[in-house]
C-alpha cells in the first residue's frame, strides 16, 4: 500500500528544536517532507537549510532579510519560493497543502502562526509553550472547534499526553506530576546568584536549548509557563498540577490516578522522542535517540522546587490563579525581562522583581478576544521596559 508523505511546515526551523526536528525528519524521506522552513533573521542559516531540504516555501519573518533569502535561493538554483513577515508565516500555517504545523518559533511571536494552524484544522506539533500561556483558552477553543489535533512537543506534556487515557476520560486522574530538573543552579542560595552571567544560566546541565528557555530553566520560570501550558492543553486545575525536581531528566513527567497508580514516560534527555511521537502518531518510527540504559543511570532523585530561591514559579502559579489577562501579562514581562538579562541590561535576580512588578500593576481582566489579549500584551511589555530601566545594571 502506497503510505502518503506528510508536508511539514516547519515554523523556528534554525532554532533547538527546529534542528532536531530536521533531524528526525531526514532520517524518514520516505514519511515526511520539510515543506515549509522559516526563520526571524538568520538568512544564512535559512538557505543552508532550503540546500539541504529543498522546502516548496521559505519564510523569513523579518521582512529586511527578504530580498537576500530571494537572491540567495536563486543562486542556489532552487525552486523554493520566498516570502517575508509575520503575516506570511500565518499564511503558510493555515495554507491546505501543509498538513502538519510544528510551531518552535520562540516566545509570543509564534502566537499568530501557532493560533493560524489551529484555526486550520491543522496536525498541530505544539512546541511554542507562549503561544499557550499567552491566549490558550483561545487556542484551544480553535483546535476544538476546527477539529485540529495538538500533539505536545515540550517533553513534559508529551510524557503527560503519553500516560493519559486514550479515551480522553479524566475522571481518575488525581494529579498531574511535571518534573523539572532544577536548571543550572539547583541547590545554591539566592545570595550566590547575584552575578549570574548569561553563559552560566544558559549552561543547562540536561538539555541543550535556545537561549531564551535556557534563561527559563535557570530562573524555573520554565516550569511555571509549562504548568500553565498544562492547565489548558489537558483542562485541569492548577491545583491538580505539581511540580517535582528530579535532576537526572529521565523521567520526562507522571500521572497519578485515583486508585493509587502512577504512571510516567522516561527517556534520555533528547527532543527528537518527543518530536518523532509527534510526527508518527499514533504510530512509532525510530527518532535517533539512544536506549536508555538505566543500569548506568544507577539512581533517580527527587525533591521540592525551592521558590524562595527561585520565585518565577510561584509568580506563575500566581497567575494562573489570578487568571484571565494575568498569564499573558506574566509572559510578556518575563520576555522583556530575559531579553534584557541576555544583553547585560538586567541582573539575574531582577528578572523575578521585573516580572512581580508588572504582574502587581495590572488587573486579570477576562479573556474576551484576541485584540484584547493583543493589547494587554503590548501594555506589559512598555510596563515591563520601565521597571527593566528603573533596575538597570550600574
Ligand atoms: N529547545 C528545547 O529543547 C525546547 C524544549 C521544549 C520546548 N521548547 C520551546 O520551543 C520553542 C523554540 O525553542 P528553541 O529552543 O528551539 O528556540 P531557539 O533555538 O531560540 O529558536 C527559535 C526559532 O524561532 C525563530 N524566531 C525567533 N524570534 C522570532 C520571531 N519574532 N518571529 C519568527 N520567528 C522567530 C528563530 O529564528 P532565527 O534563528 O532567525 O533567530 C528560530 O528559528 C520555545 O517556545 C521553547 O520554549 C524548546
Amino acid at each position: 500500500m502506497a503510505v502518503s508523505i506528510k508536508n511539514i511546515a516547519l515554523l523556528g526551523a534554525t532554532g533547538s528544536i527546529g534542528l532536531s526536528t530536521l533531524d528526525v525528519i531526514a532520517r524518514h524521506p520516505d514519511k515526511y517532507r520539510a515543506a515549509v522552513l522559516s526563520a526571524n533573521s538568520k538568512v544564512d542559516e535559512l538557505l543552508k537549510l532550503c540546500s539541504d531540504f529543498k522546502p516548496d516555501i521559505a519564510v523569513i519573518a523579518e521582512p529586511e532579510g527578504y530580498p537576500a533569502l530571494r537572491d540567495g535561493l536563486k543562486k542556489l538554483g532552487l525552486a523554493t519560493q520566498a516570502m517575508s513577515g509575520p503575516q506570511a508565516l500565518c499564511d503558510v500555517a493555515a495554507a491546505p497543502e501543509f498538513d502538519t504545523v510544528l510551531a518552535a518559533i520562540v516566545g509570543a511571536a509564534g502566537m499568530p502562526s501557532t493560533l493560524a494552524a489551529a484555526k486550520a484544522g491543522k496536525r498541530l506539533l505544539l512546541a511554542n509553550k507562549e503561544s499557550v500561556v499567552v491566549a490558550g483558552e483561545i487556542l484551544m477553543r480553535a483546535a476544538r472547534e476546527n477539529g485540529t489535533k495538538i500533539l505536545p512537543i515540550d517533553s513534559e506534556h508529551n510524557a503527560i499526553y503519553q500516560c493519559l487515557p486514550s479515551d480522553g476520560n479524566q475522571q481518575a486522574v488525581r494529579r498531574l506530576l511535571l518534573t523539572a530538573s532544577g536548571g543550572p543552579f539547583r541547590g545554591r542560595t539566592r545570595e550566590s546568584l547575584a552575578s549570574i552571567t548569561p553563559e552560566q544560566a544558559c549552561a543547562h546541565p540536561n538539555w541543550v536549548m535556545g537561549r531564551k528557555i535556557s534563561v527559563d530553566s535557570a530562573t524555573l520560570m520554565n516550569k511555571g509557563l509549562e504548568v500553565i501550558e498544562a492547565h489548558h492543553l489537558f483542562n485541569i486545575g492548577a491545583d491538580k498540577i505539581e511540580v517535582v525536581v528530579h535532576p537526572q531528566s529521565i523521567i520526562h513527567s507522571l500521572v497519578d490516578y485515583v486508585d493509587g497508580s502512577v504512571l510516567a514516560q522516561l527517556g534520555n534527555p533528547d527532543m527528537r522522542t518527543a518530536i518523532a511521537y509527534g510526527l508518527s502518531w499514533p504510530e512509532r518510527v525510530d527518532s535517533g535517540v539512544a536506549p536508555l540504559d538505566l543500569i548506568a543511570l544507577s539512581r533517580f532523585d527527587f525533591e521540592k522546587a525551592d521558590t524562595s530561591v527561585f520565585p518565577c514559579l510561584a509568580l506563575a502559579f500566581h497567575a494562573l490563579k489570578l487568571g484571565g489577562t494575568a498569564p499573558t501579562v506574566l509572559n510578556a514581562a518575563n520576555e522583556i525581562a530575559v531579553d534584557a538579562f541576555l544583553n547585560e541590561k538586567l541582573r539575574f535576580l531582577d528578572i523575578a522583581n521585573v516580572i512581580e512588578a508588572t504582574l502587581s500593576a495590572f488587573s486579570a481582566e477576562p479573556v474576551r478576544d484576541l485584540d484584547v489579549l493583543m493589547a494587554v500584551d503590548n501594555q506589559a511589555r512598555i510596563k515591563a521596559q520601565e521597571f527593566v530601566n528603573k533596575m538597570v545594571m550600574q
